[in-house]
């Protein structure tokens, strides 16, 4: 039968990205650079797929969990030497291998897609992705006769002043015939500048066996971006959040600027939603459509319902209902679940909290591991007291009650549905339905108190 594989190699150090941590596991718009290749990979169809690891395998590994199928190089030898490693794999198979680059994040699914059809339809034996780059330095070469014939991949630090100049670049991104591969790699040696077993020599070889080499060159050179240090990071991250924007401009999302705004590749957003500048959308949110998002807001792996406003907050894993208002500067941290018409306001803390709906905490009110019911009203500075120094404790607050400013709830306590918590209590014990609480100290006057000290003096 025949197979379509991809070989994805992230052995190599990195060493340009001057970094403890493997160089495909950095990230571009809050995706790791190997997560890019693999995500493209997948959605252009290829299933089977095998990362050659080496360098900070174990973070390589975490990323991409089993998804994937690993083989190890032990010791980085070069691409070519990587690609040796996955021979357990391809050994006897009929049919196709992408080899692709853990460090080259852009390439899209449709590129992948056509370089295997053009690949099979002019029966070639490799087909090599290149593009014309303004600045190739850094890159290999593509070396053509006078009629345009390819004839060698050369790399940089093997090129002569001449070669310097071609704008041609190898991407290192090829479609091979399985068994060619296999065979070429064989062939490989490593008699260069560098040393290394080159798998860009295997075209050259292939085509000394008589075989077809075929290119595919792209117009947009951007998708074919390699990073090798910060700065190369930088600029792929700047092509990929402008790539996500714009899908959500033209799904209906305003995005107001554009240049202060990031948005995940997985954040799913609704039609007419406008979101304001300085806003941060990451992980798996998903916000409904008429929000209004930002300006200044954070917002991760979090679902938002329609209509819902979030202003100048921070909303970490938790779900916001319809009609909602959030904010200005309110933080909602994990696991709270936050109900429709809700008010949450300024400086408002919501930690692992379910609020109900029509609920308000308008202003300075820490709420933490509690249960709030429906069309309640905290006042301002109202505090669960939900930390005994030792373990934490839960508090329940029943639909309609109002809790005045400045009340403590030392928990565990639960409020009663319907219940009155007078201004500055401290609550210690459970509050009846329908009943008042009052836990202070009753004000004393002392008439002309003032007076008589003054005379004292
Ligand atoms: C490579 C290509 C070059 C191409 C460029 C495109 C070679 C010899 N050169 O150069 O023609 O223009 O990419 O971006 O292939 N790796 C391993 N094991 C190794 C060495 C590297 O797995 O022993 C992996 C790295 O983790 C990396 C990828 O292969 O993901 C490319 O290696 P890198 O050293 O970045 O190659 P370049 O010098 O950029
Ligand atoms: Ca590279």
């Amino acid at each position: 039968m025949e197979q379509l594989m991809a070989v994805i190699l992230a052995a190599g150090e990195g060493k340009r990205m001057k970094s403890k941590k493997s160089k495909v596991v950095h990230e571009a718009c809050g995706k790791a650079l190997i997560e890019w290749v693999y995500t493209s990979v997948d959605n252009s169809g290829i299933k089977d797929c095998i990362v050659v690891v080496g360098h900070r395998a174990d973070q390589v590994k975490e990323r991409m969990g089993d998804r994937v199928k690993y083989v190890t190089q032990e010791r980085q030898l070069g691409t070519g030497h990587a690609v040796m490693q996955a021979e357990e794999f391809l050994k006897g198979k009929d049919g196709y291998v992408m080899v692709l680059y853990g460090d080259a994040p852009l390439i899209t699914p449709g590129t992948i897609k056509s370089t295997i059809e053009l690949h099979k339809n002019n029966g070639n034996s490799v087909t090599i992705i290149t593009a014309d780059m303004d600045d190739p330095t850094g890159y290999g070469r593509i070396i053509r006769d006078g009629q345009g014939n390819f004839i060698k991949i050369i790399e940089e630090k093997d090129t002569n002043p001449e070669e310097k100049k071609i704008k041609e670049i190898n991407s290192g991104l090829y479609c091979f015939n399985i068994d060619v591969l296999l065979e070429s790699l064989k062939e490989l040696n490593n008699n260069n500048k560098q040393g290394e077993y080159y798998l860009t020599d295997t075209p050259e070889i292939i085509k000394n066996k008589g075989k077809q080499v075929g290119i595919i060159k792209i117009a947009d050179p951007n998708e074919v971006i390699g990073i090798n240090d910060r700065i190369q990071l930088f600029e792929a991250s700047e092509i990929l959040k402008k790539r996500i924007l714009e899908r959500q401009m033209r799904s209906g999302v305003t995005i107001i600027d554009p240049k202060s705004t990031y948005i995940s590749n997985d954040a799913v957003i609704g039609m007419d939603t406008v979101i304001y500048p300085g806003t941060i959308i990451e992980g798996t949110t998903v916000i409904g459509e008429d929000c209004v998002i930002g300006p200044n807001s954070r917002i991760v792996d979090s679902r938002i319902a329609d209509r819902t406003e979030i202003n100048c907050s921070i909303i970490l894993k938790s779900s916001v209902g319809e009609n909602t208002h959030i904010g200005p500067y309110a933080y909602v941290r994990p696991e709270s679940v936050i109900g429709s018409e809700v008010k949450i306001g300024d400086f408002v803390e919501v930690k692992k909290s379910v609020i109900g709906d029509k609920t308000k905490i308008s202003h300075l009110t820490y709420v933490g591991d509690a249960e709030v019911g429906s069309n309640v009203n905290l006042g301002c500075g109202v505090v669960t007291v939900n930390y005994d120094g030792v373990k934490k404790h839960k508090t329940h607050i029943g639909n309609n009650s109002f809790v005045g400013c400045n009340v403590n709830l030392v928990a565990p306590v639960t409020v009663n549905d319907n219940a009155y918590i007078a201004a500055g209590s401290t609550i210690t014990e459970e509050v009846p339905e329908s009943a008042l609480a009052i836990a202070r100290e009753r004000q004393v006057i002392k008439e002309g108190w003032v007076t008589r000290r003054r005379i004292k003096k």
